[in-house]
């Protein structure tokens, strides 16, 4: 089915519009605010039911704080959010409380988001106890079933974090993720603490349990690698602005971007004979977003950049396939 389909037979699970978080930066005695740290600034954005949409773009562009805003773990400076078609923003908290059992987030480390003092049954236990989901013999139960779900023996249940794998460690915060049957995961990088051979593995399991539980991700990565596997749209963020978004052959077969170019560019090609083909790299820092460039953002980096692109900034313009550019490439 193509977006424009989706739209008219499905409501999406999760709608943003206009979000923009900023972060205040103070200075001085008074520690006074001087200016905005625009992390995220104006995104919109649409996630079907059962599908993933990837969040690439270099470090610093936002790609967390969209995740956070969204599960709330930060508050949003502006813009809508709805979930099932009700309009959470401006959730109470005991809405939030509700809303927060059907959106997880799942870490880069699970270390951290692991209390090392808890044993496996513990870790799994809390939030159901918390949320009233199960008690007794049916909270034991569904940590067995969770356990089996993600792949780790049950015989493990008494162990503390630090006694397993990185591998395993992510599986046991995704148990945690998964106990209270959520509708949406937000997995911020996921794989990218993990070893090459183990990433492949967890990509694996994320793909079943979505096939099994109907879920649907988020799933935010530096680079376009992780998320060709496991995505079927993906956005481009670049300071704060998605640039581009389109399914996944679309952003690989016809890149529009310059910046969505510039990361395929990034990854080493895998045929020899088309080495050496690249056409352009990425080269400079990322700019502050506290001070973001005039017009188009990706200007001052960018290989194609024309004199309005100083002065205009490009919006983000196409249905299913849309690109911010006023110059987008071609296919060819
Ligand atoms: N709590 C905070 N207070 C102030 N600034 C913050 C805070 N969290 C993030 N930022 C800033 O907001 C911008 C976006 O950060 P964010 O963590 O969302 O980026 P990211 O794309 O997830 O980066 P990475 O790939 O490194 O994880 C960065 O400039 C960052 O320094
Ligand atoms: S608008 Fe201009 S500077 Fe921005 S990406 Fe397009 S060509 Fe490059
Ligand atoms: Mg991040």
């Amino acid at each position: 089915m193509t977006l424009v389909e989706r739209r008219v037979a499905q409501e999406p699970l999760l709608r943003i519009e206009g979000l923009k978080t900023y972060y205040p930066i103070k200075r001085g005695l008074l520690s006074r605010t001087v200016g905005n740290v625009k992390a995220v600034d104006d995104i919109s954005l649409e996630l079907y039911p059962g599908e993933t949409l990837g969040l690439v773009g270099e470090s610093g562009c936002g790609k967390s704080t969209i995740g956070r805003s969204i599960i709330r773990l930060e508050n949003p400076t502006d813009g809508r959010i709805w979930f099932e078609g009700q309009e959470i923003t401006k959730s109470t908290m005991l809405d939030l409380r509700r809303e927060r059992t059907k959106m997880q987030m799942i870490f880069q480390d699970p270390y951290s988001s692991l209390n090392p003092r808890m044993r496996v049954q513990e870790l799994l236990a809390e939030p159901m106890r918390v949320h009233g989901l199960a008690t007794g013999a049916e909270l034991e139960t569904r940590i067995d079933h969770l356990l089996d779900t993600v792949g780790i023996p049950r015989s493990y249940k008494q162990r503390f974090p630090h006694e397993f794998s990185g591998g395993q460690r992510q599986r046991i915060g995704i148990a945690r993720a998964l106990s209270l049957n959520p509708k949406l995961i937000v997995c911020d990088e996921p794989v990218s603490a993990l070893d090459v051979s183990i990433q492949a593995q967890i990509l694996n399991l994320f793909k079943e349990l979505q096939r099994e539980l109907g879920l649907t991700y988020l799933f935010i990565a530096h680079g376009l690698g992780a998320v060709k596997y496991i995505s079927t749209r993906i956005a481009v963020m670049y300071l704060g602005k998605v640039v581009e978004i389109g399914t996944k052959e679309q952003i690989f077969a016809n890149p529009r971007h310059p910046y969505t170019q510039a990361l395929l560019n990034a990854y080493p090609v895998p045929d020899p004979r088309k080495r050496g083909q690249e056409r352009i790299v990425l080269q400079g820092d990322v700019p502050s977003p506290a001070s973001p460039p005039s017009g188009c953002r990706f200007h001052t980096r960018c290989a194609y950049a024309q004199a309005m692109c100083k002065e205009q900034e490009p919006l983000l313009q196409g249905e299913e396939h849309a690109v911010a550019c006023h110059y987008p490439l071609t296919a060819g």
